[in-house]
């Protein structure tokens, strides 16, 4: 029996020094099972970069770049309504739908009502307000598909057709409900210009 302990303490003493050596330093990095994108390629500072064709680390600005703070070149093929990128916050009725604290009914004298001034609307509004309101503006956007309560508003209907020009470009300059507001996104000239649209959809509707 003692010779059974004894060879029993220098088996553990074995096994402990085989497997579980401590103090020893290693260099080389541990062995990585999910390197967690640790090791990146980067360009230092002023240092060449071979990722390029022309060898230069720093790059330049792509050519067209516009600086913050800068006015946005047109896009060539939009009607010229957007020099007006006039986001004012007057309290004429052109800047805000209003009468005192009546919704007006009908456009801005300063507003050219006329086919480029539509056109311009419905591209707005299938940009902007398409998704949750539909195409025809009956409230079935694609957005009903996956976020169906609560619906967005049928635009065509008779309670909304009812609706002073003034009411529609108030709500789309201060939002309603789940929608928000479109005063920082739209200019003033496209939140009326939408208007038009949608009241031509809703004549379109026969409302
Ligand atoms: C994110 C989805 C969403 C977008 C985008 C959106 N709307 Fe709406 N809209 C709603 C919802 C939801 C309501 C219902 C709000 C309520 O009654 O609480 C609504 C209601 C309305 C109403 C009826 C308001 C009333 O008083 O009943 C009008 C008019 C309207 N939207 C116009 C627009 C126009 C024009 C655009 C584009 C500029 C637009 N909406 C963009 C979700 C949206």
């Amino acid at each position: 029996m003692r010779w059974f302990f004894l060879i029993l303490a220098i088996a553990v003493v074995a096994t402990v020094y085989a497997i579980g050596p401590r103090g020893v330093k290693f260099s080389d990095p541990p062995f990585e099972l999910f390197p967690d994108m640790d090791h990146q390629y980067r360009v230092n500072p002023q240092k060449p970069s071979g990722f390029f064709e022309d060898g230069q680390g720093s790059r330049k600005p792509i050519e067209g770049t516009v600086p913050v703070g800068f006015e946005l070149p047109h896009a060539g093929n939009e009607a010229d309504l957007t020099s007006d990128l006039d986001f004012s916050r007057g309290d004429s009725y052109f800047d805000t739908g209003l009468f005192g604290d009546f919704y007006g009914s009908g456009y801005p004298e300063t507003l050219e009502l006329d086919a480029a001034f539509l056109a311009r609307g419905k591209q707005r509004f299938q940009i902007t307000c398409t998704p949750c309101h539909g195409n025809s503006g009956n409230g079935a956007g694609v957005v009903s598909k996956y976020w169906a309560i609560p619906p967005s508003a049928n635009l065509i209907d008779a309670r909304v057709s009812a609706m002073p020009e003034g009411q529609i470009f108030w709500t789309i300059t201060h939002g309603k409900g789940l929608m928000g507001p479109y005063n920082g996104v739209l200019s003033v000239n496209d939140r009326w210009a939408i208007v038009a649209y949608v009241k031509s959809l809703q004549a379109a509707a026969g409302n």
